[in-house]
């Protein structure tokens, strides 16, 4: 099967320039001023922009979590991701205490096997360490799963102390892993919470109280200086806040290999939803939570001057009715996450682009090249090349969008966007060559997504 997209600008991370792209089956066979190969397919792409697909690294689908399970599975999930041009996640499978890594991974296999629309691979969460949990860091990062993930939050479910930070740092460094952490201090979180609740204040402006920039600013710079300790690089997943940006920040100035992500919520949203009547401010009840307005546009510049190398989602997605309403009368009964797989490339666009914040090359790097080369999945991934997976998108640059719960593919009964305006729509999207969404209709088919095992971190 030959496919040839003509007439479109190419974009990458490091250029921009009009080309012909042919597809061989699932790889890209040639790039051309002008083709005139013969192909099955032919999609011309005058006037349209024509991305690598977008890679989102932090997802949570199918996830139990705070009395409940997501919204989004991996079907609905992977759907919505190729709505929105993206064309490979990465999710977290989270060990269970007591157990082992590898059974963690057995169970998010099954819950993705032959469900994905796009391809698929997993971060380990280690949540409960012992010599022989230490001993499968390294086999995994053979297995093709270079990733972990542990917390500083979430006390009693999750959180893990310093030693076992320090432990899976040292072992996943020296195995060629990268760890990556959920960086807000979750005791300081505990006594602020329990204070609130004694006082009475259980509306979901207090998760947000309750999570304060300085408990995730000290996180954050216990984390770099466990990972300076171990000698190991480290990743901080989700950061929200100035202040811990400005320790990510010292750190790389001293040459250090500490990478971080934020997600659109903290570029778009603020402190102020919380106060959405009726209950509306726990569609934001998320960790870290919303900040001051101003936080936003700091970091956005973190992103233009690199010291935030990725965006990610952090998609988990939970209802308002039945699930955020757990906690209606107690905030931290309420399923912390909010969906975005969908919407995290058109909003960059958008109000990154679009609005002088980032160059379109410096967005393709956020949402692709970056997450591929730190995830082990470059260059078959994250960019248009000869001899790469053709994951491509198709996007209209200049087509208007409105945001909404009423149109999404999101399998969730709100939008944190709802009613967001901009323009640039991902028209057509292929994973591995096949066309998986055209002009608004997903045309792909759930299983078409594969398992892709990492290769180990190498650092950017
Ligand atoms: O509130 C959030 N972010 N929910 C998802 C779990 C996590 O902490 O990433
Ligand atoms: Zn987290
Ligand atoms: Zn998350």
């Amino acid at each position: 099967m030959r496919t040839l997209i003509k007439n479109g600008t190419l974009v990458t991370a490091s250029e921009s320039y009009r080309a012909d792209i042919l597809i061989e089956d699932e790889t890209i066979l040639a790039i051309e001023a002008k083709s005139s190969a013969s192909a099955n397919m032919v999609i011309d792409a005058d006037g349209k922009l024509i991305f690598p697909g977008a890679i989102d690294v932090h997802t949570h689908l199918d996830m139990p979590f705070g009395g409940t399970v997501t919204a989004d599975d991996f079907t609905t999930g992977t759907t919505a991701a190729a709505a929105g041009g993206t064309t490979c996640i990465i999710d977290y499978a989270l060990q269970t205490p007591g157990k082992s890594l590898e059974e963690a991974l057995q169970v998010w296999h099954e819950r993705a096997e032959g469900k994905c629309a796009v391809d698929y691979g997993f971060h380990v969460a280690v949540t409960d360490l012992n010599d022989a949990v230490l001993a499968e860091i390294p086999e995994l990062v053979e297995k093709g799963y270079p990733s972990f993930k542990v917390f500083m939050a979430y006390k009693g479910v999750f959180q893990v102390d310093d030693a076992t930070l320090l432990r899976v740092l040292k072992t996943s460094g020296e195995a060629g892993g990268l760890v990556l952490v959920h960086a807000e201090n979750g005791d300081v979180i505990d006594v602020l919470t329990k204070e609130m609740l004694a006082k009475g204040q259980t509306e979901p402006l207090y998760h947000a109280l309750s999570r304060p920039p300085q408990a995730e600013e000290e996180a954050v710079n216990r984390y770099i200086t466990m990972a300076a300790l171990a000698g190991a690089p480290a990743y901080i997943v989700h950061l929200s806040d100035g202040g811990a940006l400005n320790r990510v920040a010292e750190a790389r100035l001293q040459g250090l290999p500490i990478y971080a992500e934020t997600c659109p919520q903290y570029l778009f949203l603020d402190l102020e939803l919380y106060n959405e009547p009726d209950f509306g401010g726990a569609k934001y009840v998320m960790s870290p939570p919303l900040r001051e307005a101003g936080n936003n546009e700091y970091l956005w510049s973190g992103l233009d001057s690199g010291n935030l190398q990725v965006v990610a989602s952090d998609h988990c997605s939970f209802n308002l009715k039945e699930q955020k309403e757990l906690g209606r009368n107690d905030f931290t009964k309420i399923p912390n996450g909010a969906p975005g797989v969908e919407t995290r490339v058109q909003l960059l666009f958008a109000g990154g682009v679009l609005e002088n914040r980032i160059s379109i090359n410096k967005m393709v790097d956020l949402v692709s090249t970056a997450p591929a080369k730190l995830f082990g999945l470059y260059p078959q991934k994250g960019t248009i090349a000869v001899g790469s997976e053709a994951d491509l998108v198709v996007f209209d640059p200049h087509m208007p969008f409105t945001i909404s719960a009423d149109n999404q593919h999101q399998n969730v009964d709100y939008n944190p966007y709802e009613g967001f305006r901009g323009q640039g729509v991902p028209i057509k999207v292929l994973s591995r060559g096949t066309l998986v969404f055209d002009n608004g209709r997903y045309v792909g088919k759930a299983g078409h997504g594969r398992f892709q095992a990492r290769k180990s971190f190498t650092a950017i």
